[in-house]
């Protein structure tokens, strides 16, 4: 097969890929197309674009809806790659026999078909002709994989002129094939920057909305530049061990976490952003490892099905995440059932856990308004309904939650 690759940030994903996408299909120059947002962009800083998986699971579940049927796949590749993004090393290793058979073969395409001999080409618009020798390792790119270009009437590049350009200075012809589009230019910057998303095609949209991923004030922005590394590698790291509902609701709780200790206390940003990211990492390993590390973090104080992930987190958080500050790790093994004498920390991704965008369990508006005024008020209405919820199906509440309501006079 001859298989587009259409890389980027996709952050949003909008409807100039898809015209990319359609055009490059249409074409007829390609019989498939894979779309491969960024991991580690070794342009741009943590702070100018979303975590990984966010814009992974936006631009899979756009395009699983707007090309059903059709050969457009997404990889996640660039989350599952352990080093930086480079266009090369993102072509080198998706071009492996042993990935491109077996993804293709995973997305539905017939065996006889995805066991063939394929060639690659790297979909782009005409705009990157003038520099793309400045691309890390250009020469090498277009040894492995032609160049797709789409043309827009009037967009003053000229190919001709750009290929002899390249010829004279790789030293070989590159195989740069094109094909024309129509339609408006759209940029993911400007849709950001006007919070304007009506170029995004509707799943987009609900899952921005969803996840309140483009906010006006930004949390991060309270956060140092290295925590904002810190949280986009171990949010590429979540990949492996959480699902897609899980790990967006974790990345969500960080983010929470941020903006609630932006009010209370500032000082305690980076700590937030990295208590609420890692609270439930340990969800989804199997049963009998959580109960271990849970014994491991916490003796036999939690010892319940439901709540073992959160003292195996503490310990999860330690080993693969290198955390070691305590306050983090309490935070972690405490979300699920409080405690007398919470901290800030304590309380921030307690609620912050109940509380994320993402979260539609109950009609949370008023825990939610209550959140970011009065964080003890918000806390005993959470512990108010969890209370309510285990009395009404007779359920035994946890001793330290018993503590907490004590506490708090519930
Ligand atoms: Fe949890
Ligand atoms: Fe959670």
């Amino acid at each position: 097969m001859n298989i587009g690759l259409l890389g980027g940030s996709f952050d949003p994903f909008h409807k100039g890929h898809e015209t990319l996408i359609d055009g490059a299909l249409k074409s007829g120059i390609v019989d498939a197309v894979i779309v491969i947002p960024s991991g580690r962009n070794p342009f741009k800083s943590g702070r100018t674009v979303s975590a990984a998986p966010y814009r992974f699971f936006m631009a899979k579940n756009a395009v699983e809806e707007d090309f059903k049927g059709r050969n457009v796949f997404v990889s996640d590749i660039e989350l599952t790659y352990a080093g930086t993004s480079f266009t090369l090393t993102t072509i080198k290793e998706i071009s492996k026999v042993s990935y491109i058979r077996t993804f293709l073969k995973a997305n539905g395409v017939k065996e006889s078909q995805a066991d063939e001999n394929h060639s690659f080409f790297w979909i782009s618009g005409s705009d990157i002709l003038p520099t793309f020798e400045k691309w890390h390792k250009a020469d090498e790119i277009v040894k492995i994989a032609g160049l797709l270009i789409a043309s827009r009437p009037g967009d003053g590049v000229d190919i001709d002129e750009q290929t002899e350009r390249l010829e004279n200075i790789f030293g070989f012809v590159p195989d740069i094939e094109v094909f024309e589009i129509d339609g408006i230019e759209v940029a993911s910057s400007d849709m950001r920057s006007k919070n304007d998303f009506s170029d995004a095609p509707k799943t987009v949209r609900e899952f921005i909305k969803t996840h309140d991923l483009y906010p006006v004030s930004n949390p991060l922005d309270l956060v140092s530049d290295e925590t904002v590394e810190k949280f986009n590698e171990d949010a590429i790291k979540l990949y492996r061990f959480l699902g897609e509902k899980r790990l967006l609701h974790t990345l969500n709780v960080g983010i929470l976490s941020v903006r609630y200790a932006g009010i209370y206390d500032k000082n305690l940003c980076d700590r937030a952003l990295i208590a609420g990211e890692l609270h439930d990492c340990a969800k989804e390993l199997d049963e009998h490892q959580q109960m271990e590390m849970a014994y491991e973090r916490a003796g036999d104080t939690f010892t319940e099905k439901k709540i073992v992930h959160s003292p195996a987190g503490a310990v999860m958080a330690q080993r693969e995440f290198d955390v070691t500050d305590p306050g983090i790790l309490d935070a972690i093994t405490y979300h699920t059932t409080g405690r007398g004498n919470m901290t800030l920390l304590d309380k921030i991704v307690y609620l912050a856990d109940k509380l994320e965008p993402s979260r539609t369990y109950a009609d949370l508006s008023k825990e939610r308004e209550l959140a970011l005024t009065d964080i003890d008020a918000a806390l005993k209405l959470c512990v108010k309904s969890v209370k309510k919820k285990f009395d009404s199906r007779g359920q035994q509440i946890h001793l330290l939650t018993v503590d907490l309501m004590n506490e708090l006079g519930i």
